[in-house]
């Protein structure tokens, strides 16, 4: 009888390494490893290459930067999606998309299995599990380092009689997750949440102190709530976050400090690295708060907490997300102009905006003689906005 296929969803790194001489022995199956590229920085032609070496029969890697961006990264900026006001989402937001591609492999290959290198206290688990249940319900997942209770120095030994190649680099005491949405870093110190990150987690931003001491002025263009533009210059969606992570990582721009509530329970600490997904958010919301109305502008407030809860919480593949992002889009119809931003030490100021379908308008809010309000027209008004006022304090005044 043939193997069973496990589909491993592989980065190269410890744990998904040792997970394929484990899941042969354990499961007695064959391994066919998936790795997706999402601008993690890494030579995935390497990494495929260790995972042959380590025991896999077959690695696979599939070029998802373009995917990711277009149907994951702009859907959740246009949405507002920031989770508890202060994390982009990029770890969060790349589970679905490779959890996609581990049941299109699974199924293509005839897998019955597929497997993540996830521990059991995690976020990221949950969202492997609950996206590869929506997309193929009839998976099975094993987590292996959910399943094995080795400690880090157990897994070294497993590898060395396993022949898993293990870097001879001194480990680096932070777990990095990365992608070209954001970088997240966790462990080590950080888990002091009293102590200041030390300067050599930071890869993508200078520090503040070592920021050039003169602004930067970007003009962002957007149509429909997507980003299109820099400085006039039109960029595809993958070039235009890359862009924007050099410049404003350059000016120190995009570092997070977030003490956050895990989908199981647990408050951690963890730092984020999203130099474009700080800007970006920031000028998105401001060309928001020139082209819609009011009410449009506070229920997509509720909307964007919704959606990032859903995104963090690993339920993208839902129908709650779908009806969310048709709302999201019909909001989008007129969020197309310009915003200004100004980055210098660290900071990222939106300056100026200008859209084609502004709901500003001059004639009423100057105060000079362009002056075009009915002044008059606010008694009548005001005095039926206060009648209720007035009413209870007749009746009911002390
Ligand atoms: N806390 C983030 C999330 O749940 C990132 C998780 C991965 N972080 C890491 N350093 N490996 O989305």
């Amino acid at each position: 009888m043939a193997k069973q296929k496990v589909v491993l969803a592989y980065s190269g790194g410890l744990d998904t390494s040792v997970a394929i001489p484990w899941i042969k022995e354990r499961y007695d199956a064959e391994v066919i490893t998936l790795t997706a590229e999402l601008g993690q920085g890494r030579d995935l032609e390497e990494v495929r290459q260790k995972a042959l070496a380590t025991g896999a029969e077959k690695a696979i890697v599939l070029d998802g930067q373009d995917a990711f961006v277009e149907r994951f990264v702009w859907p959740a900026l246009r949405a507002g999606a920031i989770y508890e006001a202060q994390y982009p989402l990029a770890t969060a937001l790349a589970r679905p998309l490779i959890a996609e591609y581990m049941a299109n492999v699974a199924i293509e290959e005839g897998a019955e299995f597929v497997a993540h290198g996830c521990t059991g206290k995690g976020n990221d688990q949950v969202r492997f599990d609950v996206s590869v249940g929506a997309l193929a319900p009839d998976l099975r997942v094993i987590a292996p380092a959910r399943e094995w209770g080795m400690s880090r120095d157990e897994e070294i030994e497993y590898a060395a009689a396993h022949n898993v190649p293990v870097p001879n680099t001194k480990a680096s005491p932070y777990s990095v997750d990365e992608n070209l949405w954001g970088r997240s870093i966790e462990a080590g110190v950080l888990e002091d949440p009293w102590q200041e990150p030390p300067e050599d987690i930071y890869a993508w931003t200078r520090s503040v102190d070592d920021a050039p001491a003169a602004p930067l002025y970007l003009e962002i263009g957007f149509e429909q709530g997507v980003p299109v533009s820099i400085n006039g210059e039109t960029l595809g969606g993958k070039a235009l976050v890359l862009h924007l992570n050099a410049l404003a990582g350059e000016h120190g721009v995009g570092r997070i400090d977030h003490l956050e509530n895990r989908l199981v329970g647990i408050k951690s600490r963890e730092i984020y690295e999203a130099p474009a997904g700080v800007v970006l958010h920031a000028a998105h919301r401001s060309l928001e708060t020139l082209t819609l109305g009011k009410e449009q502008v506070r229920f997509k407030d509720i909307v964007a907490q919704q959606y990032a809860d859903i995104v963090y919480n690993g339920l993208w593949f839902t129908k709650h997300r779908e009806d969310l992002d048709a709302y999201v889009d019909s909001t989008q119809q007129f969020v197309s102009g310009t915003v200004r931003v100004r980055l210098h030490k660290g900071t990222c100021a939106v300056v100026g905006r200008q859209s084609p379908h502004a709901l500003y308008d001059y004639a009423l809010s100057t105060y000079d003689e362009a002056d075009q309000f009915d002044h008059q027209a606010s008694v009548g008004f005001i005095k039926v906005f206060g009648l209720p006022v007035r009413t209870q304090a007749r009746r009911q005044a002390r």
